[in-house]
């Protein structure tokens, strides 16, 4: 007998710090204790919640938020939450502000980018294309003109049907390639875009009288009613970047990308944003496309500096705005690129018109909580007492490096032949590792035999 053994497909199995976060855990407008991966935190999380409904009702534009608070609070939690609330509908780039300086790129430039991925676009469009299920399928093949031992496809007869309706076309040689590279064959239903000639193999047609007891996991699809050559209607979504892209790219098709092979251009014109614009209006007006305005996240914003924040805060302005929603964990402290001292390190003038939601440090219960679903989340158990001694270490320290020590203990309890972490495995790796305060310390104490960085 032969043997068949299943594969599972490979998960790629890599924890990321937020991956526990599943939403904002909340019941109406009200935050549950511990739901969705989330634990206290309460005041921040509603707050967060009513700026999703505002978002989701259209009321945010032209706003933004500020996340306010100290460093692992939670607010890059937050801010995940959110983009988990919103759905995938709502486009949402997240980026860390220090992302925004390159060499080759200008800050405004990516901050544009940014923000242009931040907007989606839902297009509909109307097509005229021949659907039909493959009755027959005939392909001429011919010497290539340029490698006689090689024979390539020239043209084809192919008769397509639908319930209603059977049709045999001659069609070229593009067609009949791309129905080879579709793999297109007798009994699939079929779609060629009228305009283009693109062919789309949608699937196995459905057959009652026979029964197929294939292994392939493929669903058959019904065949096609009404006539072959039909209009339908098209629903796509890309974002203002993906259009300003695709326009750029068009028009750079010019005698240099004959010479030259085609410089990348890295930087895309305002005038195509300009006609991006234009168009989009244009089709919302003719009720051919709907706007989905979405997200952008500025993690760490205090890498922003001046003249990023007043780009920021003009942007929020134009019409065509994502909700831009910043986090900070800066006190007051100076406006990168100036002398000046502000709150979280940001201009006046765009505090002022910002919604601020402070994240508060846990206390030693919400830690406990917190340690407990990122143990589960890893796939780690541990003894009660070992979570306790955790705890603790979590309360006088951070909640970070708490978290952090998860993994190290486990390595060490497996060492040690166990499969639950004890409280001397969690002792011996807090011996190992520095939390930042001993780390600091430490440095300070040997500050002469640190090499000294030369000031620049
Ligand atoms: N309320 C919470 N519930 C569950 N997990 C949380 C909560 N708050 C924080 N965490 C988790 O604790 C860790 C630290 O939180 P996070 O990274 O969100 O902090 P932060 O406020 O963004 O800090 P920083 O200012 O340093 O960027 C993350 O793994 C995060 O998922
Ligand atoms: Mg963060």
């Amino acid at each position: 007998m032969v043997e068949i053994k299943e594969l599972l497909p490979g998960r790629f199995e890599r924890i990321g710090a937020h991956s526990h976060i599943r939403g904002l855990g909340l019941r109406g407008l009200k935050a549950e204790l511990v739901a969705d991966g989330m634990v206290g935190q309460t005041e921040a999380r509603e707050a967060a919640g009513i700026v999703v409904r505002m978002i989701k009702e259209g009321k945010m534009a032209g706003r933004a938020v500020l996340l306010a608070g100290p460093p692992g609070t939670g607010k890059t939690a937050i801010a995940i939450a959110i983009a988990k609330e919103l759905g995938p509908d709502v486009p949402v780039v997240m980026i860390t502000g220090s992302e925004i300086y390159s060499e080759e790129v200008k800050k405004t430039e990516i901050l544009t980018q940014v923000m242009r991925k931040a907007i989606g676009v839902r297009i509909h469009e109307m097509k005229k294309i021949y659907e039909g299920v493959v009755k027959s399928l005939d392909i001429t093949m011919a010497k290539n003109p340029y490698n006689p031992y090689q024979q390539i496809p020239q043209s084809a007869k192919i008769t397509i049907a639908t319930k209603d309706e059977s049709k045999t076309f001659e069609v070229g040689q593009t067609i009949a390639i791309r129905l080879i590279n579709e793999g297109v064959s007798v009994g699939d239903v079929i779609m060629i875009d009228a305009e283009t000639g693109r062919v789309t193999r949608i699937g196995k047609a459905e057959s009652p009288d026979v029964k197929r007891y294939d292994i392939e996991a493929e669903k058959p699809v019904p065949v096609p009613m009404g006539p072959i050559l039909k209009e339908k209607e098209f629903i796509y979504t890309l974002t203002l970047h993906d259009l300003d892209e695709i326009n750029a790219r068009r028009s750079s098709f010019s005698i240099f990308s004959i010479f030259g092979g085609g410089r990348e251009e890295k930087e895309i014109e305002p005038e195509i944003r300009e006609r991006v614009n234009q168009l989009v209006k244009n089709m919302v007006e003719e009720g051919r496309a709907e706007i989905l305005p979405g997200v952008c996240f500025i993690d760490e914003s205090h890498m922003l500096d001046i003249e990023a924040y007043s780009f920021i805060a003009r942007a929020m302005e134009s019409d065509l705005a994502p909700i831009i929603i910043l986090a900070s964990n800066r006190g007051i402290t100076k406006i990168r690129g100036t002398e000046l001292v502000s709150p979280h390190g940001m201009p006046l003038d765009l505090l002022d018109r910002l919604l601020i939601i402070n994240t508060r440090p846990y206390n030693e219960e919400e830690i406990r909580e917190i340690l407990k679903i990122r143990a589960k989340e890893e796939k780690i158990e541990m003894e009660e007492e070992a979570l306790e001694y955790l705890t603790q270490i979590g309360a006088k320290t951070s909640l970070r490096y708490a978290v952090q020590l998860l993994t190290p203990s486990m390595e060490h309890a497996r060492e040690k032949g166990r499969e639950k972490i004890t409280k001397e495995d969690v002792q011996a790796v807090e011996k190992l590792f520095a939390d930042v305060k001993r780390s600091a310390n430490y440095v300070r104490s040997l500050e002469r035999e640190f090499m000294i960085s030369e000031p620049t």
